[in-house]
């Protein structure tokens, strides 16, 4: 029986457009990466090698609520460690959270010969999601564990259902320097809408999804635009509309904010147009004068892996 484990939790863009809380991809870089190890009678204890701030107290975490609740339904002792080696920056709108509740819920069950399959981890992930966004969604947590692109067609009971994708869609994501909690982000958002908005919105989420599963670029070009969320959103973003058009000027095929931002997605075809959209979105920041990075990848079919 293994005593310790390291896990590697990719990052995840959400919403997509249209598909708030419903849509999800995961991406193959960056991550999240944690250890787990036994500790003989020490209960759960949180190490942060990370350099970045995190919250220690295992109430407060999201990947040690992760951890306890899975622990709790297997009736499992919590003497384990988790040592967070390596973290997605917090605040950044591509999951971090999700990848370490993700991770974290995939070694414990590693370690202790794997009760439960894959999709059986997604509950109990999601329980750590709920400390940093205050409510339940699975839009990060279900493709961080499962990879690929990702529907939550339903939330009661959970219904989770993989997405077709051209084989050359590929994601340039930029990371500006600008933190937004999605505790926060969400408080901006309307609780009702228009039936006028529901109906474009549902169209937009079907035209997606049709659009991704027969390759047609243009129908997925019309159709990555939410109503919901994003507007309310982007105040924080400098010029949004105008990095949108620099982004389409550039070859982007629809583009918008990654989560509740502040990262921003663009889907492209193929890589070469990828770099491009991704130039020019770092230099519509570098003229706003935020440091940010930019991440160039494919869909990852593979979610949270041992290394
Ligand atoms: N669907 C969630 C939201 C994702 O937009 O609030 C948060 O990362």
């Amino acid at each position: 029986m293994k005593d310790s484990i390291k896990i590697f939790g990719p990052a995840t863009v959400s919403n997509v457009g249209p598909g708030f809380d419903l849509l999800g991809f995961a991406l193959e870089k960056p991550g999240d990466e944690l250890v787990i190890r036994r500790n003989n009678g020490r209960g759960l204890t949180l190490i942060n090698e990370s350099g970045f701030e995190l919250p220690l107290q295992p109430d407060r975490n999201t990947a040690a609520v992760a951890v306890r609740s899975l622990l709790n339904h297997l009736k499992a002792s919590d003497d384990y460690d988790i040592i967070f080696t390596g973290k997605i920056k917090p605040g950044s709108g591509i999951g971090s959270s999700a990848a370490s509740c993700a991770a974290a819920v995939v070694g414990i069950n590693e370690l202790l010969g794997s009760p439960l399959d894959i999709r059986s981890l997604i509950p109990f992930a999601m329980e750590g999601e709920l400390v940093s966004s205050g409510t339940i969604h699975a839009d990060n947590i279900a493709p961080a564990l499962l990879g690929g692109f990702v529907l939550i067609r339903g939330y009661d009971p959970l219904d989770i259902k993989h997405i077709p994708y051209p084989d050359d869609l590929w994601c340039a994501l930029v990371h500006p320097e600008i933190e937004i909690k999605t505790l926060e982000s969400r408080k901006l958002i309307p609780e009702q809408v228009r039936l006028k908005t529901a109906l474009e919105q549902c169209g937009n989420l079907a035209g997606l999804i049709a659009g991704l599963a027969t390759s047609d670029y243009a129908l997925i070009s019309r159709s990555v635009r939410d109503l919901f969320a994003e507007p309310f959103r982007t105040s924080r973003i400098p010029g949004f509309e105008s990095l949108r058009e620099k982004a389409l000027e550039a070859g982007s095929i629809g583009t918008g904010l990654s989560g509740s931002g502040p990262s921003v997605f663009s889907l492209c075809r193929g890589a070469e147009l990828a770099e491009s959209v991704g130039r020019a979105k770092l230099d519509h920041f570098r003229r706003h004068q935020i440091p940010c990075n930019l991440y160039l990848s494919r869909v990852s079919e593979a979610g949270c892996r041992i290394v």
